[in-house]
C-alpha cells in the first residue's frame, strides 16, 4: 500500500484570489502551488495589461515571503477589448491567457461578451500569437435549463468559435459534464480542460437533497452522478488534455447565506488532500502528478515545476479549518464529507 507520495509541485490553472482583505486572507492558502492562473473577475474586472500588472503586484504583496506561487495573470475579455493591448500584454509577459465569460454567466460577469462576432478580431490575433483562451462554458439563455447550459454552450458557441478560429488554443474551464469530457477528448493539442476538486467529489444531491446547502453551490453547478463519474474518469486517466483548475472561489458566509447567494466553493486549503483521497479511491495515485503538476504546464508550454511536494497518508485525519477569517467576515472551507488521511507536508 502506498502511504507516501512525492510529486512535482502542483499548479492551479483556475483560481480566484479576489482583492483587498479577501486577497490577504486567501492568498496564503494557495501559496504552496507553483503557478496559478488568476481569474480577472474583480469588480471592476481586470481588462487591460496595466490593470493585470498592478493586480499581480497586489497578489505578490499578499503572499507570505518566499512563497512558491507565481501568479499567471489573465485579461477579462469584453466586447471592447483591444487586440493590440492583449497581444502586447502577452508579449511583455504580463498575462498568460485571456478569459471569456459570456455576459451574466457567473459571479461578476456583467462585463462579459454579449456578441461573439465583436470579439472575433481579438480571437484571431490570439490564435496568431498563441495566446490561450480560457472559457467559462455556459450559455446564459434563460430558456436553457441550468443543468444543460454547458452542453448547449459547446454546440452553440464553443464549437463554432473553434471552427472559425483555427489554431486558437482553448481551455474549457471547470468542465462538469460527460459532454464536456467528450468534447475535450474530440480536440487535438490545442484543446485542454480543467477540472475542479469539488466537482470530483459532489453531485447535485449534495446541494439539494435533505436541505439546501449553499456552500456546495458553485457555477457551473454540480450535475448528476453519471457526470461526476465521467469527470473522475477524465481526471484520473492521465490524459494530457485534463488538468487541475481548482476554481477555488471564496465568498463571505454573509454573501453565500442569502435568499440569492453567491456561487463558489473555497477549496484552496484542502485541495491536495482531497485529490489524493479521490485518486487513491480510483486506484490512480500514480496519475495524480500528471493531473496536478504536469499536464497543465505542458498545455501552457511551460516546464513542470522543478521542486517537489510530499503527501503522507496517516492514521489520523489532517485537520483543516472549517472556516477562515477575511477582515471581519468568515469564509467557509469546502467540506468534502469524508476524513482526509493524506497530509500535505510543509
Ligand atoms: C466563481 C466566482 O465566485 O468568481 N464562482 C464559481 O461558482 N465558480 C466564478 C466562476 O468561476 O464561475
Ligand atoms: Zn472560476
Amino acid at each position: 500500500m502506498t502511504d507516501m507520495l512525492d510529486i512535482r509541485r502542483p499548479d492551479d490553472w483556475h483560481l480566484h484570489l479576489r482583492d483587498g482583505a479577501m486577497l490577504s486572507a486567501v492568498a496564503p492558502h494557495s501559496a504552496g502551488f507553483g503557478r496559478a492562473i488568476i481569474m480577472p473577475n474583480l469588480v471592476p474586472p481586470v481588462v487591460t495589461g496595466a490593470q493585470a500588472a498592478a493586480y499581480h503586484d497586489r497578489i505578490l504583496a499578499a503572499l507570505p515571503k518566499g512563497a512558491p506561487l507565481q501568479p499567471q495573470m489573465t485579461l477579462y475579455l469584453t466586447d471592447g477589448t483591444d487586440p493590440a493591448d492583449v497581444i502586447a500584454a502577452h508579449r511583455d509577459g504580463i498575462i498568460r491567457a485571456v478569459k471569456l465569460y459570456p455576459a451574466g454567466a457567473t459571479t461578476n460577469s456583467a462585463s462579459g461578451v454579449t456578441d461573439f462576432d465583436r470579439v472575433r478580431p481579438v480571437l484571431e490575433a490570439m490564435a496568431e500569437a498563441g495566446v490561450p483562451l480560457c472559457v467559462h462554458g455556459e450559455v446564459t439563455d434563460p430558456s436553457v435549463d441550468i443543468f444543460d447550459r454547458e452542453a448547449v454552450f459547446i454546440d452553440r458557441v464553443l464549437d463554432p468559435i473553434r471552427r472559425a478560429t483555427p489554431g486558437l488554443r482553448v481551455v474549457m474551464e471547470h468542465i462538469t459534464t460527460s459532454d464536456g469530457v467528450a468534447y475535450a477528448r474530440s480536440g487535438g493539442d490545442d484543446l485542454g480542460a480543467t477540472i475542479t476538486t469539488h466537482h470530483l467529489v459532489i453531485n447535485r444531491n449534495a446541494i439539494l437533497a435533505g436541505g439546501i446547502r449553499p456552500h456546495y453551490y458553485c457555477l457551473p453547478v454540480a450535475k448528476r452522478e453519471s457526470h461526476r463519474l465521467a469527470l473522475r474518469d477524465a481526471a484520473t486517466s492521465g490524459e494530457a488534455r485534463f488538468f487541475l483548475g481548482t476554481d477555488s472561489a471564496p465568498h463571505t458566509d454573509a454573501a453565500k447565506l442569502q435568499p440569492c447567494g453567491c456561487a463558489g466553493c473555497f477549496t484552496a486549503p484542502n485541495t491536495m488532500s482531497i485529490l489524493a483521497h479521490v485518486f487513491e479511491e480510483d486506484g490512480a495515485l500514480d496519475r495524480l502528478e500528471a493531473f496536478t503538476s504536469l499536464n497543465g504546464a505542458a498545455f501552457y508550454g511551460l516546464p513542470a515545476n522543478a521542486d517537489r511536494i510530499r503527501l503522507t497518508k496517516r492514521d489520523v485525519p489532517a485537520r483543516y479549518p472549517t472556516s477562515i477569517t477575511a477582515g471581519d467576515e468568515s469564509v467557509t472551507v469546502f467540506d468534502p464529507g469524508f476524513p482526509l488521511y493524506w497530509h500535505l507536508e510543509d
